[in-house]
């Protein structure tokens, strides 16, 4: 990559980090640094086959400045995936994800301040709101804020601080917001790889409230191409929307999922609903598309799903005490 040798990835060890470290290591020369806190949600193990000599993973908080401070100064480039990520998670309980997201973004912006490094904000659409199920609009990079979840509202606090950073300091920054991803290495607590283990356990894939709520989903991978055309030709203090048109409902996953499982497509079940739950997510990523060249590869999200069935069906022994930790928590909830 032009001008970029030295990689800081934070929450490299995430199920997006992991995914979009193991594509800078295929697609340039870089060498990348991993800052990750290694919570719950970490998975080391999907570093583990990377060349010892391309990637080196730190354990660190990305909230902590005398950790963040000497390692920015080290790279020329950040690229920040760290947060806590799940939006039920902050509904019981909204401090980490404050902590996290709001102060960690803010202790690697003065960093990369002070070491003139260039940053990327990795955010989401879930900044914009839900839109209604039968609206036809879909979300643009000039769409207002209205977050929903302490989640939500914790990552747009964050990209308002990029934008603030770029403004008035002159920091070179670029942020994206992309939609639902899935793939491997995702953890089990969210929709896809949650039904997937459910059918694999012998049970039933559970809807909250009537299943109708809509996300537009993309292939992990596909994020991954489009953070590194962000980061080889993205305009800095611009903000680029990352989706691939993967609009479906929670009951059309589902019985997808079930379809592809050998199992009858109505073998779901309705559960609790969430608390202030988004309805609709829809990405408009034509921003991306044209002006950077960017194109997602994988068009077909049956295609997509089969893999990641096979992926999870591969890899139970990484899955499995993670499910077991999850599901009580989630029973406890009635979900
Ligand atoms: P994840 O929960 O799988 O991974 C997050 C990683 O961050 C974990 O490895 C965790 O250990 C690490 N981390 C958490 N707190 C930390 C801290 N204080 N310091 C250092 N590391 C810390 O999340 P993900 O789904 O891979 O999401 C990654 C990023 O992408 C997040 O910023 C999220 O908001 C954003 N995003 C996710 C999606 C999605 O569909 N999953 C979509 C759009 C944007
Ligand atoms: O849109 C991007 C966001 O997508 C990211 O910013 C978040 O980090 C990521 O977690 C994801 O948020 P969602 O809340 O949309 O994802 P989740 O996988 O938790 O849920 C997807 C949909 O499925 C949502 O409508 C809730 C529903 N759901 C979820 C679970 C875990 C169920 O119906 N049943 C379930 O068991």
């Amino acid at each position: 990559m032009p001008g970029v040798e030295r990689v800081l990835v934070t929450g490299g060890a995430g199920f997006i980090g992991a995914n979009f470290v193991r594509h800078v290591v295929t697609h340039t020369d870089a060498r990348v640094t991993v800052l990750d806190k290694l919570t719950y949600a970490a998975s080391p193990e999907a570093l583990a086959d990377l060349p010892a000599d391309r990637v080196t993973l730190v354990t660190g908080d990305v909230a902590d400045t005398a950790t963040v401070d000497p390692l920015v100064a080290a790279h020329d480039t950040v690229v920040h995936l760290a947060a806590e990520s799940h939006n039920d998670n902050s509904l019981d309980d909204p401090e980490p994800f404050i902590r996290t997201n709001v102060v960690g973004t803010y202790v690697l912006l003065e960093a990369v301040r002070k070491a003139d490094a260039r940053f990327h904000h990795v955010s989401t659409d879930e900044v914009y709101g839900d839109l209604a199920l039968d609206d036809p609009k879909r979300f643009t990079e000039d769409t207002p804020y209205r977050p929903s979840s302490p989640y939500s509202a914790a990552k747009a606090g964050s990209d308002h601080l990029v934008r603030a950073w770029v403004r008035s300091f002159g920091v070179r920054a670029t942020i994206s917001n992309c939609s639902n991803n899935y793939g491997p290495w995702q953890h089990v607590e969210k929709f896809i790889p949650r039904q997937i283990t459910e059918v694999l356990e012998g049970r039933r894939p559970r809807l909250y409230g009537d299943g109708q709520q809509v996300r537009d989903w993309i292939h992990v991978d596909d994020h991954s191409s489009a953070l590194l055309t962000i980061l080889e030709h993205g305009r800095i203090g611009e903000t680029y929307l990352v989706g691939a048109d993967g609009e479906r409902s929670n009951l059309e996953v589902a019985r997808s999922l079930l379809r592809l499982m050998g199992r009858p497509e109505d073998d779901y079940e309705l559960v609790a609903d969430r608390a202030g739950h988004d309805q609709r997510y829809a990405i408009e990523s034509g921003k991306l598309r044209l002006e950077l060249g960017w194109q997602p590869r994988f068009g077909d999200l049956d295609g997509g799903l089969a893999e990641t069935i096979e992926w999870y069906r591969a890899h139970r022994d990484w899955w499995a005490p993670r499910k077991a930790a999850t599901e009580a928590a989630y029973a406890a909830k009635g979900q």
